[in-house]
């Protein structure tokens, strides 16, 4: 069988006023990932091959986001409100192009997955011309219902506000999500008035429409969970709390430990191969990738970080970006690491920043020891050789060399390169004064008895 070619309109034009927001209701995250973002994704993970954004006006830096992850989308200004299926017909152009298959979503609808996606253009695969998401939920306030025969068979959508008091108590509700064959998209669309409650356009007027021309409408389900929306911070919130859920058990699903599941945060794209032990409390922004075996002690935050197989991490670790961490190697308690490289069974144990690095293989850091990499102006590397040793609390100023083998004495300041198998000492000589302390008390204990004594 062909191919069908697919069109997501993804509707987000909506301002999302109770958000409180200065930024559009779409761009705020999910998992390290805009709303919009997540939407973008399932829908190519669904084989859409063409995406048209529908935004509101002045919506600059949400333009700027959809280039960013979909350059091939189109986008569409809808200038007035006037509904969702105004809000549709804003990407006429895309719709006025041949395509099998068209899903309408909203950016505000951001765990809907790609499974689901699918399993509604199976629908207008097996010939639907209307397919609609439902759900099933015991509260369903604010949603449109779907009315259905005695077979199942749906007939209509009825907005909350155009309902009568017998069909609020439907629990069945619209999602918003839906699909339509191409071909009789546009002929349903143009046929929608706005004779309603709210005087708008409204999108699941489709559905009463087509039923009434004899076209196949079939309404698929979808779990409450999925097709959850964003009106506020607090749905927001709920959002989060159902996808960590979700990567938690997917994680566990692939061989990963999680001690305590629910205090270890996910990001959208984290990635842990089997075995890796992740410790209570730890947060994975995104760009993290973790190999086979590696241990992720508690208290732990890494973002745009690599770590390979084996590797030990924290307790209350930092790994920033540009952080990659080779095989065996061991960051340990209280270290920083940004931009730089730990190679294979180097250790950095204890309270250390090490900030455009490389570290060689089996080099030992110091507790304490800092990269200088910052002169207020620019950023400068350091690189250390294998099987340096780099002695507690020292500042090593880059741009700066410790060749392989080498050694500097703790405490030292080192600016200069250290070469191959050399000592470095960068720090005042140590003065001993034998008997001045025995001296010094006597004196101090002698004069503060004889201030006494004036008193
Ligand atoms: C809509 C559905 C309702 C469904 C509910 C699910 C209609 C008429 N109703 O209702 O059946 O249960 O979603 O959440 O479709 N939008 C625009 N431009 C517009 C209007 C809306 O871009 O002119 C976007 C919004 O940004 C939002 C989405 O479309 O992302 C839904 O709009 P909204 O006004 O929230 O629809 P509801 O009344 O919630
Ligand atoms: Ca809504």
């Amino acid at each position: 069988m062909a191919m069908r070619t697919c069109l997501v309109v993804l509707l987000a034009a909506g301002e999302g006023t109770r958000m409180k927001s200065a930024h559009p209701k779409v761009l705020h995250q999910v998992a390290g990932r805009s709303m919009v973002g997540h939407v973008i994704a399932s829908s190519r993970e669904a084989g859409a091959d063409r995406l048209a954004v529908v935004v509101g006006p002045g919506m600059d830096a949400l333009q700027a986001e959809v280039m960013a992850l979909a350059p091939e989308a189109t986008t569409a200004v809808q200038s007035d409100r006037l509904g969702t299926a105004h809000a549709v017909l804003a990407a006429r152009a895309e719709l006025d192009r041949t395509v099998d298959d068209v899903l309408v979503l909203y950016g505000d609808t951001p765990l809907v997955t790609p499974q689901t996606l699918s399993r509604v253009r199976a629908r207008l695969a097996g010939g639907a011309d209307v397919v609609v998401l439902g759900f099933e939920t015991p509260i369903p306030t604010g949603y449109g219902r779907l009315l259905t025969d005695q077979d199942g068979c749906l007939l209509a959508i009825r907005e909350e506000k155009d309902a009568s008091d017998a069909e609020r108590r439907i629990t069945l509700c619209n999602s918003g999500i839906m699909g339509f064959r191409g071909a009789t998209m546009l002929s349903l669309l143009d046929a929608i008035g706005n004779d309603n409650a709210k005087g708008e356009y409204y999108l699941t007027d489709a559905v009463e429409i087509a039923t009434a021309r004899g076209l196949t409408v079939v309404a698929e389900t979808g779990d409450e969970n999925e097709v959850l929306g964003v009106n506020d911070r607090a749905q927001l919130s709920r959002c989060e709390a159902i996808y960590q859920a979700r990567a938690r058990a997917a994680a566990m699903t692939a061989g990963v430990t999680l001690v305590a599941p629910e205090t270890v945060f996910f990001s959208f794209d984290t990635a842990l191969s089997r075995d890796v032990i992740v410790e209570p409390n730890v947060v994975f922004g995104p760009g993290v990738t973790v190999g086979e075996g590696s241990r992720i002690r508690a208290f732990s935050h890494l973002e745009g970080a690599t770590v390979a197989a084996g590797a030990e991490i924290g307790p209350y670790a930092r790994l920033r970006p540009g952080a990659r961490v080779a095989a065996g190697a061991r960051v340990g308690n209280f270290v920083e690491i940004k931009n730089a490289r730990v190679d294979e069974g180097a250790k950095v144990n204890h309270l250390s920043y090490i900030g455009d690095a490389e570290i060689g293989a089996r080099a030992n850091i110091g507790a304490g020891t800092i990269t200088c990499n910052y002169d207020g102006f620019g950023k400068f590397r350091t690189v250390i050789g294998a099987d340096a040793f780099i002695g507690s609390n020292s500042a090593l100023v880059a741009p700066v060399s410790v060749g392989s083998g080498a050694f500097v004495g703790s405490g030292s300041v080192v600016t200069d390169d250290v070469p191959t198998d050399a000592l470095a000492l960068g720090r005042g000589r140590q003065a001993v004064k034998p008997g001045w302390a025995a001296e010094f008390r006597t004196r101090r204990t002698a004069e503060k008895a004889a201030a006494k004594k004036r008193d």
